[in-house]
């Protein structure tokens, strides 16, 4: 069966607008897809909303509307950001989607008729304001509970739970012996792994959720309608127990790679998920693998309605362009680290890397071939080995050649492990465009230009340059889609009607020295990555 890379990120609650946490994780999603799909490879990413719930009842009933007008009018905001932000999704995971709704009803009732979830009646101490039973981890340090869990009351409720237990000793066993399963770090699951699991809330105190089948006074809470989505989307049937007879188009699907914060590996991602697909019949080999990236703060702390101080990615990407917030997510946060945002440093980054850097060395390398060559660009070409000039410049320039011409290797093996890092692949990109413009500085082309014996000298400093632009436009691609549909466009490059504007255009076969063509006519300069002036309070 073939294979489709199938990846996924947390689907994001809906009971607030989306903030550049969200916009973060789904972009890096879309990165490492497109990173995939750069190399020929099938992929599908799968991302959404998580629609359910008590903040969300709330919040309608705070609004005085319906929950699902409610989730509706928050969904579009959440589609209409990732559309304007150039995130490209294959499937879109609303939890309110009857597909879902059926699917998470159909493994409930048939854990709940394997026996593999129970009743029980709990009583203790319970926060209205947070809808959880306490438990002697909540209090203080003097034994009360703090403010943040408001009124507490005393209360018994009757609730399923699912058996987390039985299946214990293979998770401990599946993690030990499949240290790679989360990157960057191992869970460290032991100690957490205590008790079972809540799965449901009476209809009398929650009632927007999904119904259980067996039972129609509850709904089921949080996790098992939450994490369902990654399998319900793309056709898992619940009804069939044994993976091996689940529909094809599941099984070449699946495992997923699910991207998600730290936040929500343990206990959800990391033990609950696990044990739900162990109890559903899925083997070691089918178990999922985690990316867990890390938080953006503001100045070390966390962003949080409370405080004020959320960061909104739409208005940022009106503010500066899409392109430019795409550019500051992905290269000033190290994948599994927490970064601090600043708009400031959005714009500096933009300014150095991308108007002073890429974007000069795409005009100055354009406009030098119109000027000098009517747009021609000559090559592979050799270096002039006329004598007559001084032997530490030729070795400059040779030498300055060769070390752009080998970024290439280093900056296609960097973009082929289509790795997490994504924020290397940018340094390597980053770096190379540098010795591009090193070498224009170092060869001069308006002396070589003046000079006829060092006509091919000239010409191998433009191919060098314009072939460069033509791989950093592949390889930045992930990173920046209309940007690198724009260098080829002013490459003219790929300009087929059936290429252009699609992602065709690029492919990382694509991405090796010496495949501009010797005489290929390149267009004329606009300015792609325009300055930003405003400051971050303008
Ligand atoms: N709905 C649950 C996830 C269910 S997945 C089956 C949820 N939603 S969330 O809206 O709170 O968070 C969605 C994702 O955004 C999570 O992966 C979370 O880690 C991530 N982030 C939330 N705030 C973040 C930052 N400040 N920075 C980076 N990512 C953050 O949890």
């Amino acid at each position: 069966m073939p294979k489709t890379f199938y990846l996924t990120t947390a689907i994001d609650y809906t009971n607030g607008a989306p903030h550049i946490g969200h916009a973060y994780e789904k972009i890096l999603a879309d990165v490492i897809a497109r990173y995939h799909r750069l190399k020929g490879e099938e992929v599908f990413y799968l991302t959404g909303v998580d629609q359910h719930g008590q903040k969300v009842q709330q919040s309608a009933e705070k609004a005085g509307i319906a929950p699902q007008q409610f989730v509706d009018e928050i969904t579009a905001k959440f589609i209409a950001l990732w559309d304007k932000l150039d995130v490209r999704y294959d499937r879109w995971a609303a939890t309110t989607d009857p597909v879902h709704k059926t699917c998470v009803q159909g493994i409930l009732q048939r854990l709940y008729d394997e026996k593999q979830i129970y009743k029980d009646k709990q009583e203790g101490y319970y926060s209205v304001r947070q809808e959880q039973f306490l438990t002697d981890k909540e209090r203080d340090p003097d034994g009360e509970f703090g403010p943040e869990w408001g009124q507490v009351e005393h209360r018994t409720e009757e609730n399923y739970y699912f058996k987390l237990e039985p299946h214990k000793e293979w998770l401990l066993g599946y993690l030990r012996a499949h240290p790679d399963c989360v990157t960057p770090e191992l869970i460290n699951a032991d100690e957490k792994l205590s008790g079972d699991l809540c799965i449901s809330r009476p209809k009398s105190r929650l009632s927007w959720g999904i119904e259980l089948l067996f039972d129609s006074a509850y709904v089921t809470y949080v996790w098992f309608d939450a994490l369902t989505n990654y399998i319900s989307f793309v056709g898992y049937d619940p009804s069939i127990s044994s993976f091996s007879l689940q529909p094809s188009t599941f099984q070449e699907k699946w495992p997923a790679l699910h991207i998600i914060g730290k936040d929500i590996l343990i206990p959800a991602h990391g033990i609950y998920w696990p044990i739900m697909l162990h109890a559903l019949g899925f083997p070691d080999e089918q178990m999922p693998k985690f990316l867990v990236h890390g938080w953006w703060n503001i100045s070390g702390a966390k962003m949080s309605k409370s405080l004020g101080n959320v960061i909104d990615p739409d208005s940022l990407a009106d503010k500066y362009g899409a392109e430019a917030l795409r550019y500051y997510l992905m290269s000033d946060i190290v994948t599994g680290k927490d970064s601090d945002f600043e708009e400031r440093r959005l714009i500096e980054l933009y300014n150095s890397d991308l108007a002073n850097s890429l974007g000069n060395l795409l005009n100055r390398t354009l406009s030098m071939a119109g000027k000098y060559r009517n747009g021609q660009v000559l090559g592979p070409g050799r270096l002039n080995p006329e004598p007559g000039m001084a032997e530490g410049e030729r070795w400059n320039l040779g030498q300055q050649l060769n070390v752009v011409s080998g970024l290439a290797v280093v900056a296609n093996k960097e973009a082929s492990g289509a790795g997490f890092d994504i924020h290397d692949v940018i340094g390597v990109l980053n770096h190379w465009t540098t010795q591009c413009n090193t070498l224009v500085e170092v060869a001069a082309p308006w002396k070589l230009v003046k000079d006829d014996s060092r006509a091919s000298d000239l010409n191998a400093v433009l191919y060098c340059l314009a072939e460069s632009l033509r791989i950093i436009a592949i390889l930045i691609l992930p990173a920046l889609p209309k940007a690198a549909h724009g260098i080829f466009d002013q490459l003219n490059w790929k300009m087929e009607p059936e290429l252009a504007g699609k992602e065709a255009r690029f492919s990382l076969a694509d991405a090796e020295w010496g495949k501009l063509p010797d005489g290929h006519i390149v267009g004329k300069p606009t300015p792609l990555f325009p300055r930003i002036e405003t400051s971050p309070e303008g």
